[in-house]
């Protein structure tokens, strides 16, 4: 049997033992991460031209290199981080490729503290480590890999769209009960389909009577109690330096105009966006847009202070200002790194719906120079 339907089988199964639905967010987490079968289980090359999607990453290795000139300078410079090991902590590395691109303009600058620096990627799939491991052999006890985030780091934890690659819940607003309903999936007909759940709401999500009135039937948005921890869980552990994602997505307001009435999740094949959601499970990437009022707000929680949150062209610019002041500090501008830049800040690429949130422990150095 093929991968496709040993997966179906076993979502199947799962679904029985909970009486016929689950939850989308159970749906998503064994379409995406089943050992093995899985989307994200089965080969590294889902991202980039030949795959099903492109990442900041597969731009080329200019987007790793800015990073690297930003750890050297700004989170090598900040409060507590000065002496001592330093510690990059990468989540959702995939096949490895911006750890590469990290690393090898890290070591370049090798004689600017490059020594006091480590790489650890936090990965609980074997096989993406596996994948992980064979690309990064060169860079030997430099890199280290963990299951799940350590107690404690000193340094910087970052990741690009991993955030929109949780599972989510998918909520519909029903206008006649004035409440939202969560959309469960069942099996019907030969098919995955979806069903009501009786869950509640969170509290936070109760709307002001004029919204209230307003929002119509069927109006969905989705929810990711599971990046909110993951955030919260690697904003606990930062002990000094700087917690930072790039990612797609909206601040909470955001979500309820009417251009979202649809909901944010979608399914990626090829480069082809489609709606229909629960059809391929295992060969399709699903991913929604990530709340950044929530995740910042359980950073806040855990103490962190507010860096960035700002498009990623903006961000990248500041970067690319900084290499500016202090010129021999980044290698030359080619005409390909000068497209890659393009391609990372222009809106018709990663420059509009990219963002960076960036959460630290004290005040970013940059902000007080
Ligand atoms: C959209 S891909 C991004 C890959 C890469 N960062 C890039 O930008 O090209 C998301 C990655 O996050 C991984 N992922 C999802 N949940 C994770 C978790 N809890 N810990 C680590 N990686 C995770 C997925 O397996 C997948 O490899």
């Amino acid at each position: 049997m093929d991968r496709s339907r040993v997966l179906v089988e076993r979502i199947r199964a799962v679904l029985e033992a909970a009486g016929g639905a689950v939850s989308l967010a159970r749906y998503m987490e064994m379409a995406l991460y089943e050992p093995g079968l899985g989307y994200y289980e089965r080969t590294p090359r889902i991202v980039g031209r030949g795959g099903d999607f492109a990442t900041s990453v597969s731009v080329g290795s200019l987007f790793g290199e800015l990073m690297a000139y930003w750890i050297e300078h700004e989170i090598s410079a900040s409060e507590g981080l000065s002496d001592g090991p330093l510690e990059i902590v990468e989540a959702g590395a995939h096949d490895g490729q911006w750890a590469e691109d990290i690393l090898e303009a890290l070591m370049r600058g090798a004689g600017r503290g490059c020594d006091r620096l480590s790489y650890r990627i936090v990965e609980p799939s074997a096989t993406r480590q596996a994948w992980q491991r064979e690309r990064l052999a060169r860079f030997g006890d430099r890199v280290a890999w963990s299951e799940a985030m350590p107690d404690r780091v000193r340094g910087v934890i970052l990741s690009n769209e991993l955030l929109d690659a949780f599972p989510v819940e998918r909520w519909r607003w029903s206008a006649a009960q004035r409440r939202w309903v969560e959309q469960g999936v069942c099996w019907k007909d030969g098919r995955f389909d979806w069903i009501a759940l009786p869950t509640s709401a969170p509290a936070e999500w109760n709307l002001p009577d004029e919204l209230e009135s307003v929002l119509p039937e069927g109006f969905v948005r989705e929810r990711s109690p599971a990046a909110v921890a993951w955030w919260a869980r690697a904003a606990a552990a930062l002990q000094d330096g700087c917690l930072i994602t790039f990612d797609y997505g909206l601040e909470a307001e955001e979500f309820l105009t009417p251009g979202r009435s649809a909901g944010t999740l979608r399914a990626y094949h090829r480069h082809r966006v489609s709606d229909d959601l629960l059809s391929s499970p295992g060969e399709v990437d699903l991913t929604a847009h990530v709340d950044f009022s929530a995740v910042a707000e359980a950073a806040r929680q855990e103490g962190l202070t507010p860096w960035y949150r700002e498009r990623q062209s903006r961000f990248l610019m500041r970067i690319l200002e900084a290499t500016q002041r202090s010129p021999g500090g980044f290698q030359d501008w080619s005409t390909p790194r000068v497209r890659a830049f393009q391609t990372l800040t222009h809106p018709e690429h990663f420059g509009r719906s990219f963002r960076v949130l960036a959460q630290g422990r004290g005040a970013s150095p940059w902000s007080r120079a």
